[in-house]
């Protein structure tokens, strides 16, 4: 907001360009040939659970502390769990558990004359109620006669929007499940919803019965059992991303040597995942796992990189040297459960979870950031030991597989080729401007695993007011400019990961986020960086080309899709001459006249730092397209503002360009 009063400042006092003036066009000469092949998975996002981006958010639960889990740092708590009709809600450790990961259970006791007594809970800050079929389960032990009753209701007027009776199979002997369809008559017109559990008091034989995983799924993404909330994984899936990184992130990493993220504890049925602390304040159900994760690559069709632990955590804990192995051993077994033959150890486990053949994974990364946790000795071990253990021992066994490190020549941590490295960058609009080049400078094949624009101009640090709220115009341009860096070095880069992808508005611990969500979807909204990462990800080159012009404040890349038999021109222009548009003249080699093009133009608001915001609804972005010609000397002419992004692409043409 400081800066709308900026930007209002600097129009008034810059001179008007007036319409007589009109500078002269950028000539812009592709070449043909002596591109380099691109990456096929340029653009992507980086997932792990923060700011409820899974637990509440990517993942469709809808019931909170559904498990009761015992974590450590947070203990097994009722959180999120109220009674309903006087009963009384209270923690136990029953002899006989549900199972050795979920330990502890709701006891729900009541007056053999209260009659319908049970409880209620309250999601992830309210429930989306709707006419569609809702899927629940539970499990109960205690001698019960009679039918449980399971329903949606507002949680402001205690409308109740749908309900079913589950007919009791409880015993006292065991733990026994329960499953039932809900299928609410009628949408609730608000997000302020809860589920609600009851039974008849007088049924139940010893005057109260135990309760765990209870759970509650709408419709999922693709219809996945145990899946993904669809309206955010469409949110994702309509970017055209092809490239996703996991499981973090620090979250990667844990807090302690003992809390690292366990994908092993994350696998199999529901009552076999004991949950785990995550490293942003809130526990973790697991109920989004390493397999949920791999469905997901699968049905988005993204590459995968895998980040293994490599032996550091958040405090600065270092495994030693002679403490290594395990880990190394644990990593190994993970690539082989995902991508091992269904008769490998790990592989044979993949396939008796209903999945015998094996996934593609080509990139494992080694842990995350390794020189953030443990002061420089964090950095020192890993160049030292910790690396090239896990480097040796993944390309004795998968020689395929490409071994990224944690670190970046530019931030002063190199690991040599054949390493990879992976640089993180979240900045200014101004820095990712100037580092358009940073990639022209190295040899080295990087990821970018973690990018965006979080600070305004002249901001930095990670408290208060420099960070900004929401992905914002001028930011989001700055990292258009910083894409078409990376993709015209694209034989170097292997993707981008937009970070993180997704915010409650609710709970969240990171502000700048691709896409914000709240329980009701009608607040899930794409930010203004989404808006150019759809636009770039959406027209992929098989080729860059060569092409003449200099940059400033034009920024673009030029190639063509080998596939489609087209040619492809991104630009972005950022910090034009007084503000002025910036003309454009396009020629490919080859393009003959009259040949047609589509242009994309996306254009932001007045004040550069304008965002969307999820409580207006406004979508500040414009988006316009044109359809173009190619005139008599073959050329493309067009023009684009300041602080704008455009992606031209001919039509297919019937003889498709050769490399
Ligand atoms: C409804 O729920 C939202 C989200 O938790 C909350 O911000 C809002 O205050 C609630 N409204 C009422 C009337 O309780
Ligand atoms: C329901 O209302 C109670 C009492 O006002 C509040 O504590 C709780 O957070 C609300 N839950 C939802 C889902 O709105
Ligand atoms: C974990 O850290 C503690 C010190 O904080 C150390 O004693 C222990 O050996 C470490 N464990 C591993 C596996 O590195
Ligand atoms: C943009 O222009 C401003 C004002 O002239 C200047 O301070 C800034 O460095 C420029 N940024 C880039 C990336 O050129
Ligand atoms: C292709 O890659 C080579 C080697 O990195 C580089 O010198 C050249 O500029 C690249 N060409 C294009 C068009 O990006
Ligand atoms: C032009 O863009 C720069 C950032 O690239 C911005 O700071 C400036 O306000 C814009 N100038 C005008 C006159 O809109």
């Amino acid at each position: 907001m400081v800066k709308l009063s900026w930007a209002v400042v600097a129009a008034a006092v810059l001179p008007v360009v007036s319409a007589k003036c009109t500078p002269k066009p950028v000539k812009i000469k592709v070449e043909s040939h002596g591109g380099n092949a691109t990456s096929t998975h340029q653009y992507g996002f980086l997932h792990e659970d923060i700011s409820n981006s899974g637990d509440g958010g990517l993942y469709a639960e809808l019931i909170r502390n559904r498990a009761f889990q015992n974590i450590e740092f947070h203990p097994a708590s009722l959180d999120a769990w109220s009674p309903v009709n006087g009963a009384s809600l209270s923690l136990n450790v029953l002899d006989q558990l549900l199972s050795s990961a979920l330990q502890y259970s709701m006891n729900v006791a009541a007056d053999s004359s209260a009659g319908q007594v049970g409880f209620s809970n309250d999601g992830y800050w309210g429930m989306n109620v709707k006419k569609q079929t809702y899927t629940g389960s539970f499990w109960v032990k205690g001698d019960y006669e009679g039918s449980f009753t399971a329903s949606l209701q507002s949680n402001l007027t205690g409308e109740v929007f749908g309900s079913t009776e589950v007919e009791s199979k409880a015993t006292s002997s065991e733990w026994t499940e329960h499953t039932y369809q809900l299928v609410p008559t009628k949408d609730a017109p608000n997000a302020n919803n809860t589920f609600i559990l009851t039974f008849d008091a007088a049924g139940a034989k010893a005057g109260s019965l135990d309760f765990n995983l209870i759970s509650l799924f709408p419709p999922t993404y693709r219809g996945r059992k145990n899946g993904l909330r669809i309206d955010l994984a469409e949110a994702i899936e309509s970017f055209h991303p092809t490239l996703l990184r996991i499981p973090g992130g620090n979250m990667l990493e844990g807090l302690t040597n003992t809390t690292r993220w366990d994908w092993k504890e994350t696998l199999g049925p529901l009552k076999d995942r004991p949950g785990y602390p995550n490293v942003w304040g809130y526990p973790q159900t697991n109920g989004l796992g390493l397999m949920e994760y791999l469905e997901l690559s699968e049905d988005m069709n993204l590459e995968i990189v895998l980040a293994v632990y490599s032996g550091l955590a958040l405090n600065g804990d270092i495994v030693p040297k002679e403490k290594l192995q395990p880990f190394i051993d644990d990593a190994l077994d993970e690539v082989e459960f995902i991508s091992g033959a269904a008769d490998t150890k790990w592989g044979s486990v993949r396939a008796a979870l209903g999945h015998p053949a094996p996934f593609k994974l080509q990139f494992v990364q080694v842990g995350n950031e390794d020189w953030l946790a443990g002061g420089e000795v964090g950095w020192q071990t890993y160049q030292d030991y910790r690396f090239p253990m896990f480097f040796e021992a993944i390309r004795v066994r998968y020689p395929h597989i490409h071994v990224l490190s944690s670190g970046s020549v530019f931030d002063g941590h190199n690991i040599p080729a054949p390493g990879l490295g992976d640089y993180h960058v979240y900045a200014t609009p101004n820095s990712l401007v100037d580092q358009f080049d940073l990639f022209d400078q190295t040899p080295v094949t990087h990821i970018i695993g973690e990018a965006a624009a979080v600070h305004p101009n002249g901001g930095a640090g990670w408290d208060g007011p420099e960070l900004m709220a929401y992905p914002f115009w001028i930011g989001t341009v700055g990292e258009a400019v910083s894409m078409i860096g990376y993709e015209r070095n694209t034989d170097r880069i292997i993707g981008s990961c937009y970070a993180p992808i997704l915010r409650s508005l609710d709970r969240w611990q990171w502000a700048v986020t691709m896409i914000h969500f709240a329980a009701d979807p009608a607040k899930t909204t794409k930010s203004t960086s989404w808006y150019t990462w759809e636009l770039f990800a959406g027209h992929l080159m098989t080729h860059t080309l060569p092409a003449s012009a200099s940059y400033d404040p034009l920024y673009y890349v030029t190639g063509k899709n080998q596939d489609k038999g087209t040619f492809i021109f991104k630009g972005a222009v950022y910090n034009s001459t007084a503000g002025a548009d910036v003309p454009v003249s396009l020629k490919f080699d080859g393009v003959k006249a009259g040949t047609q093009a589509e242009l994309t133009l996306l254009t932001g608001p007045a004040d550069p730092y304008g965002y969307n915001d999820p409580f207006t609804g406004v979508n500040v972005v414009k988006t316009t397209k044109q359809h173009l010609a190619a005139g008599k000397d073959g050329s493309f002419k067009f023009s684009m503002p300041n602080l704008s992004v455009a992606v031209l692409e001919t039509e297919p043409s019937e003889k498709k360009p050769k490399n």
